[in-house]
């Protein structure tokens, strides 16, 4: 992997898309993307007036590094079509379909982005049952992420997340799975107690566990911690910058196996090595939103 080719994700934050103070807050935060919503965080009596202050402030800028994401309603509901005609309008860096549950839903709503990226909500027990038909259509309509939608999926499967997320779990790891085989980012669903930051912070511990790239946050207190948790540790990065070197030895250009610090270091380790320095420079390199 190249440095070109790493975009940061660790820190997604939603607002509601109507909600003028927080999208301008938003710019201040050191947030990788941000996701404008018109979906679950907006009142059906609003939504009209939400489409128009999310799209305007989309289109007028402002958020640097940061990427620009609109989650629009579902393209059943009785605003998806207005919503998608708004995003393209605007054009942010990526629209969020929410509801998805099949390839078909996948390639609808790529033929009304008109090549606008897509990010797709894994929140239906069908789209945990379908993650694979899901990220196989990637290519043909610019899907680039799947977003884990946890409340919806405790309040479709009636799952408790209880202790640890026990039950969620597989279906975590479905998505991760799916997305991985597609070349996908997955970002992990949100932690609603925004002030129990112990909580936030061993749940974040657990989305890096299951290979996430990230979280979606609700709150401006999650972003720090969570772009802390989510980028390589500095020890993580000392020990990849040192399988690196081991294998940049001339005595060991021609091996397949060595020993660092007593542990076998094969190949694959060192292209995971290689992973981490890249992911590392970006986030040296400023990537972090000022
Ligand atoms: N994005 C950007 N700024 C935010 C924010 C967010 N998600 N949540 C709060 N803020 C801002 C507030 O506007 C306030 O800014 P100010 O200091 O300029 O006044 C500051 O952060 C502190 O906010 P606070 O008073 O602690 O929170 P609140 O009571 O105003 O709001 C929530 C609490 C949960 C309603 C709010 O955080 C929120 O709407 N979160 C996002 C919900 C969402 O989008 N859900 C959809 C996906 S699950
Ligand atoms: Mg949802």
């Amino acid at each position: 992997m190249t440095t070109a080719s790493f975009r940061p994700r660790r820190s997604v934050l939603y607002m509601p898309g109507g909600n003028a103070r927080a999208l301008e807050k938003a710019k201040t935060l050191p947030a990788d993307a941000v996701i404008l919503d018109l979906e679950d965080s907006v009142a059906p009596d609003v939504k009209g007036e939400a489409r128009a202050t999310a799209c305007a402030a989309i289109a007028a800028g402002g958020y640097g590094r940061r990427e620009v994401v609109l989650r629009v309603n579902g393209l059943d509901s009785a605003w998806g079509k207005a919503d998608m005609a708004a995003a393209l309008a605007a054009r942010p860096d990526a629209i969020l379909v929410p509801k998805v549950s099949t390839a078909a839903d996948v390639a609808r709503a790529a033929s009304l982005a008109h090549g606008i990226p897509l990010w797709v909500m894994i929140e239906t027990p069908l789209s945990i049952l379908n993650a694979r038909e899901i990220a196989a259509a990637a290519p043909s309509s610019n899907l680039t992420c799947f977003v884990l939608g946890t409340n919806d999926l405790v309040k479709d499967t009636r799952m408790r997340a209880g202790s640890a997320r026990l039950a969620l779990v597989p279906a975590l790891s479905q998505a991760v799975l799916a997305a991985r085989a597609f070349a996908l980012d997955c970002i992990d669903g949100v932690y609603n107690d925004f002030r129990d930051e112990t909580g936030f912070a061993a749940e974040c511990e657990q989305g890096v566990l299951l290979g996430m790239d990230g979280k979606t946050l609700i709150h401006p207190s999650q972003v720090d911690a969570c772009n802390r948790i989510f980028s390589p540790s500095d020890a993580e990065i000392a020990a990849a910058r040192k399988v690196i070197a081991a294998f940049a030895l001339p005595e060991n250009a021609a091996k397949g196996v060595i020993t660092v610090d007593g542990r076998m270091v094969e190949r694959l380790h060192l292209a995971m090595a290689e992973r981490v320095d890249a992911v590392a420079r970006v986030i040296e390199q400023g990537a972090v939103p000022q």
